[in-house]
C-alpha cells in the first residue's frame, strides 16, 4: 500500500498536525519528526495500534517502546513516581524536558503490556520537537514511538530516510525537515541508595544528554556491557547497522585492505594527521564534521553519512574513532554497535 508524505513547513504545520493526530486517534501509525530521530508513532493506550508499529518495523516483541508525553502532567498517566526518586525525576525533567532524555520508571496499569514488552517499567520522555508536541497535544494521549527504521538498522534523521526504511509499510509520514540532534535520546534509570546522599543514575543508552550534564543530579555510571543486562532487553549489541560491513580498529595501522576490494572511509574531520585519510586509496570519504571536528555536528550527521556510504555498494566502511568525551560517548556507542558482529 502507498505511503504519503505531508509537509509540516510553517504554512502547512497546522493541517499536518491535525491529519496526524486524527490518524493516530483512529488507531493508525504515523512517522513523525522528533528532535532526535524520526519516530513511528501510535496511540500508547491502543494495543492494536502499537502492534502495527512492531509489525511495520519487524521489531521483536521483547523490545519495548518509549512513551512520549506532551506535558509533565501526563507523566502520572503512564508512570508511577516512587517517592524516593520523585525529587530527582522532577529536577531532571525541569532541566532536560522537553528534550532528549528518557527515564525508566514503574509503569501505570493504563500502559498496555505490549508497549513495555511485559516489563513492570516504562520508558518515558517529552519530545522538544514543536510538531511532535503539537500532535501529542491534539491527540490528548501519550504517544508510543520507536525510531522509524526497520529493526536493527540505521535510525532515520529525515523524511526521505524514513521512506527508504518503511515506504509501503506505513500510510503516512510527516515531513518536519532534518532532526536537530541526530542521535536517539539518552536513556537512564534512577536509584536512591540508602545511606548515600546522591542518587545513582545509570545510563542504559548514551545520547545527546551527556554524562557531564547528568552529574549535577547524581552519581552517573555508563553501562558498558549492555548485552549482559537483562533489564535492557532491546539494547542489543548489533544495532544501527548499515547493510555494508562497518569496521573499526584500535589503531589505523591495523586496517589491512584486501586486494581488489572497495573501501569507504567514515572520517571525523578528514584530518590527514589522524592517520586514516592517507592510509589507503579510499573509494569514497565522508566527513562527520568537515574541517572543524565538532562533536555536535558529527552527531547530527552520523546516521545520514552512514546511509550515504551504505548506498555506495562498497565492500566495507572503515570508521575513524572519535574522542570519548561529551557527545563523543554516544557517537562511539553507535559506531561500535554498527560494527558489532551480526
Ligand atoms: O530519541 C529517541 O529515543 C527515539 C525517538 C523517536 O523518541 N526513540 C527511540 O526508540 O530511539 P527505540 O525504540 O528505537 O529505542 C528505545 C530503546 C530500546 O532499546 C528499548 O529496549 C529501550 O529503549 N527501552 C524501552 N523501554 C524500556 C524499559 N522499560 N527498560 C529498559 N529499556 C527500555
Ligand atoms: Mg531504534
Amino acid at each position: 500500500s502507498e505511503t504519503r508524505i505531508i509537509s509540516a513547513d510553517e504554512e502547512d504545520m497546522k493541517s499536518a498536525v491535525c491529519e496526524a493526530a486524527a490518524a493516530l486517534a483512529k488507531g493508525e501509525i504515523v512517522a513523525v519528526p522528533t528532535e532526535t530521530v524520526y519516530g513511528l508513532a501510535a496511540d500508547a493506550f491502543n494495543a492494536d495500534a502499537v502492534a502495527k508499529v512492531f509489525a511495520a518495523k519487524e521489531r521483536p516483541a521483547f523490545d519495548p517502546l518509549i512513551v512520549h508525553i506532551a506535558s509533565f502532567k501526563e507523566l502520572a498517566e503512564v508512570a508511577v513516581l516512587p517517592e524516593d526518586i520523585a525529587g530527582t525525576v522532577k529536577s531532571l525533567a525541569g532541566a532536560f524536558w522537553p528534550g532528549p532524555l528518557t527515564i525508566i520508571l514503574p509503569k501505570s496499569d493504563k500502559v498496555p503490556d505490549l508497549v513495555t514488552s511485559g516489563l513492570p517499567t516504562v520508558a518515558v520522555r517529552q519530545s522538544g520537537n514543536v510538531i511532535f508536541r503539537s500532535i501529542g497535544k491534539a491527540l490528548g494521549r501519550p504517544i508510543a514511538a520507536p525510531s522509524a527504521n526497520r529493526f536493527g538498522r540505521i535510525s532515520p534523521t529525515s523524511a526521505s530516510a524514513v521512506m527508504k526504511e518503511l515506504e509501503g509499510r506505513i500510510p503516512l509520514v510527516v515531513d518536519g525537515g532534518a532532526c536537530r540532534e541526530g542521535l536517539e535520546s539518552t536513556i537512564i534509570t534512577i536509584e536512591n541508595r540508602a545511606g548515600e546522599q546522591k542518587p545513582l543514575i545509570r545510563v542504559l543508552r548514551a545520547g545527546p544528554v551527556t554524562k557531564e550534564e547528568l552529574q549535577k543530579f547524581g552519581k552517573v555510571v555508563i553501562e558498558k556491557k549492555i548485552s549482559e543486562r537483562p533489564d535492557a532487553p532491546g539494547q542489543l549489541e548489533s544495532h544501527y547497522a548499515p547493510r555494508t560491513p562497518l569496521l573499526m580498529f584500535d589503531k589505523p595501522e591495523d586496517f589491512r585492505p584486501e586486494e581488489g576490494k572497495r573501501y569507504g572511509l567514515l572520517s571525523y574531520r578528514g584530518d590527514p594527521k589522524a592517520g586514516y585519510v592517507d592510509l589507503h586509496e579510499w573509494e569514497r570519504v565522508e566527513e562527520l564534521s568537515p574541517g572543524s571536528g565538532k562533536l555536535m555536528e558529527a552527531a547530527v550527521r552520523l546516521f545520514h553519512v552512514m546511509r550515504v556510504l551504505d548506498e555506495e555498494g562498497l565492500d566495507a566502511i572503515v570508521a575513524e574513532p572519535v574522542s570519548e568525551t561529551g557527545l563523543g560517548v554516544a557517537i562511539m556507542d553507535r559506531l561500535r554497535r554498527a560494527s558489532a558482529p551480526r
